[in-house]
């Protein structure tokens, strides 16, 4: 038996988690962290994933934080789900798979139909009070929006304008946020346990397009592995976890996840 048709049997048995991250995404355009061209090579974490290091570049270098801003916002805008989103939806959908467990903050997952997302990091639409948790989706138009005028003229106060949009007053008088995990902060809690408790559930847990080099999010799978669950893992090339795993599939996410549902 060839490996896809292997692990076609073994998700066929249900209870499958998936485990997501970046290179889901890629075939949506979205560029990945790591590797050549990643958002990590342009933009160092240290200044631009960091609430210390976004604040230094606040003050001492507006106009590049507003273009990091403009580049990764744009991106995100832009996407639209991939046949890799679809499948997850699609096993969902057939009962095969309980949830998925994202590190990604795109919201292709959901917009792609799925149900059960837990997004371990947050999501880059969303906003959330800083004192009372309130969360407010941002629409891509009013994002769209706010690009389109921060460039319309390199102005400082268009700058300041655009960021500062992003901390709208919430209705209780403080400030919001965007409501992701930068480095150095902690995972929300109920979506981590709710994940760690998937893993527990789960029978089978399949790996899509992560490096698993990022931890908290990159215990599950060995969390997974010492309760003998069965791992699986599609990804371009062999990763931190794939010696954990029982069946390696090496190619694009998209073409993979469409042989496997298909
Ligand atoms: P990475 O950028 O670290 O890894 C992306 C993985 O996807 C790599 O293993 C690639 O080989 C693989 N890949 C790329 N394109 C692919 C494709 N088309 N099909 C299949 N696989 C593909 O991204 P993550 O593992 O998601 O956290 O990174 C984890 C966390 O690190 C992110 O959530 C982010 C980052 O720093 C925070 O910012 C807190």
């Amino acid at each position: 038996m060839d490996d896809i048709a292997a692990v076609r049997k073994i998700l066929s048995e249900g209870r499958v988690v998936a485990i997501t991250g970046a290179g889901v995404s890629q075939e949506s355009g979205i560029p990945t962290f790591r590797g050549v061209g990643g958002l990590w090579e342009k933009y160092p974490p240290e200044d631009f994933a960091t609430p210390d290091g976004l604040m230094r570049v606040y003050k001492h270098d507006l106009p590049r934080l507003t273009q990091f801003v403009r580049d990764f916002y744009l991106a995100l805008t832009e996407a639209t789900p991939n046949r890799a989103h679809f499948g997850l939806a699609k096993m969902e959908e057939d009962n095969i798979l309980s949830g998925i467990i994202t590190q990604n903050i795109d919201d292709l997952h959901a917009r792609a139909g799925s149900k059960k997302v837990m997004e371990l990091h947050g999501n880059a639409f969303r906003l959330r009070c800083m004192r009372c948790a309130k969360k407010k989706m941002f629409s891509i138009v009013e994002i769209r929006r706010l690009l389109d005028h921060a460039s319309s003229g390199p102005s400082k106060l268009k700058m300041v304008k655009m960021i500062t949009h992003f901390f709208k007053k919430c209705d209780c008088g403080s400030r919001m946020r965007i409501d992701i995990v930068l480095f150095s902060e902690p995972l929300p809690s109920d979506v981590w346990q709710e994940a760690w408790q998937s893993i527990e559930e789960a029978k089978t847990v399949l790996l899509v397009g992560t490096s698993g080099v990022v931890y908290p999010a990159a215990s599950l799978p060995v969390h997974a592995k010492e309760l003998k669950k069965k791992i699986i893992e599609v990804n371009l090339e062999r990763s931190d976890l794939s010696d954990l795993v029982d069946h390696v599939l090496l190619g694009k996410a998209g073409e993979i996840l469409d042989q496997l549902t298909s």
